[in-house]
């Protein structure tokens, strides 16, 4: 298991745990690609994009590689996180989004006579620059609701754009499964969304959505909207294959041309403790190649020491998701962790009869479905569609199985 020394010189750490932390080498993730660039070549919009996981699949990360790869194909991208606030109200949503065009538009001008419904420049000037002050502007004056508004200043600048051969445009949202519809106050932000673009689409303008965010994010498209399961590809981003999370170890001191290397056995640990989460891998390379260093400068020889780093992954990362539960919760969540495939989906019943055999006093069905819809809004938890549910954060049921042995509490 030891690490190789070519020589025992200082050598930045190579590795990038951290949300939206581009990894130095961005492994597997081929068919999300190509699926992309399949979308990309779209002369009319008939398919966007989707894209789902569990917490630190590396949503984040591919969607930035996506950028660059739009813009060489002549896209425009727009995009920006999708904050709570962005998605409370349609006016919130729809000043998002104008502000992130208006970056894209900014560069661009209209000449003289602005649309019907649209007022000329106050200053009189004939040329207005495609900013968000015209974008505003417009928004103002076009008459309707708030979505006739956005709907209007969209098609404008896509008209505008497609006059100077722009007129593909990329909208990247990241978080997306923080849209939602408000009913309780009138506000639907996300259906209105999925309105707009379904409308400008159909005729044939080139703006495409790019959709990204945990699991519960299509499930809550669909019920906005049922035509969403045939607007969206969806790409579903899990574990990553075997020969990808080798690549994702050992490419990056490769190319670094470092002085370690690590051996097979090194590797196989890291693989096996990582379960193909690319976080992790990030996570336990960072830590093991520190040791490495480490022991080339003591001259030691002691391997990967699997259960500190074990130990510090359960600190950093699952600890403060298991603090914020309840002794309750904490009694449900191990009933599920003791599941017989807890990584996969269960349904309440088969938690009722877990629980049944694991706890001296179970759960009755109504608060296992209560806990859950708690557990989802804390982010342990995501409902499928159909009553199934299961882990939003990954390997959640080893951590859980490796910390406690039976109920935390009798
Ligand atoms: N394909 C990959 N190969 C190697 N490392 C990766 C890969 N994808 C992501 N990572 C690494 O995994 C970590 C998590 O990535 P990222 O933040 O993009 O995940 P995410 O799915 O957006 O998570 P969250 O749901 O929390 O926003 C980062 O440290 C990143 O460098
Ligand atoms: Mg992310």
């Amino acid at each position: 298991m030891a690490p190789v020394a070519v020589a025992p010189t200082e050598f930045k750490n190579p590795y990038r745990p951290g949300a939206g932390h581009m990894p130095p080498y961005l492994a597997g993730r081929e068919g999300a690609s190509a699926e992309f660039a399949r979308l990309l070549d779209q002369d009319v919009i008939l398919d966007n994009m989707v894209l789902t996981g569990l917490r630190g699949v590396g949503k984040t990360v591919l969607l930035d590689r996506f950028k660059p790869k739009a813009i060489n194909a002549g896209w425009l991208w727009v995009g920006a996180d999708l904050s709570e606030t962005a998605s409370l109200t349609e006016a919130n949503l729809a000043q998002r989004l104008l502000t992130d065009l208006s970056i894209v538009t900014s560069s661009f001008t209209i000449e003289a006579a602005p649309p019907v419904g649209f007022r000329p420049d106050p200053d009189g000037s004939r040329q207005a620059a495609l900013d968000y002050r015209t974008l505003e502007r417009l928004f103002s004056d076009t008459p309707g609701l708030i979505q006739d508004k956005l709907r209007g200043v969209l098609e404008y600048v896509s008209t505008i754009l497609a006059s100077h051969g722009r007129g593909r445009v990329v909208f990247a949202y990241d978080e997306a499964q923080n849209l939602s519809d408000h009913a309780e106050n009138h506000n639907y932000p996300l259906s209105m969304l999925l309105d707009i673009f379904q409308s400008l689409q159909k005729r044939e303008m080139r703006f495409m959505l790019v959709l990204s965010g945990l699991p519960t994010l299509l499930p809550k498209l669909i019920d906005a909207r049922t035509f969403s399961e045939r607007m969206f590809r969806v790409v579903r981003l899990g574990r990553l294959s075997e020969q990808a999370s080798r690549d994702a170890i050992e490419r990056p001191i490769e190319a670094a041309e470092c002085p370690v290397r690590f051996t097979e056995s090194s590797i196989r640990t890291i693989m096996r403790q990582a379960g193909g989460y690319p976080y992790f891998i990030q996570f336990i390379c960072r830590e093991v190649f520190d040791v490495f260093i480490q022991q080339i400068r003591d001259d030691e020889d002691s391997g990967v020491p699997v259960e500190a780093i074990q130990r510090k992954l359960d600190t950093d990362f699952f600890s403060g998701r298991w603090a914020r539960t309840t002794d309750r919760q904490q009694q449900l969540l191990w009933v599920i962790a003791n599941l017989d495939n807890p990584e996969g989906e269960f349904t309440i019943s088969e938690v009722v009869e877990r629980a049944k055999v694991v706890l001296e006093k179970g759960f009755s069905r109504s608060h296992i479905s209560q806990m859950l819809s708690t557990l989802t809004n804390r982010g342990l938890i995501y409902k499928h569609r159909f009553g199934k549910y299961s882990f939003a954060v990954p390997l959640m049921a080893q951590f859980i199985r490796r910390n406690y042995d039976g109920p935390p509490v009798t």
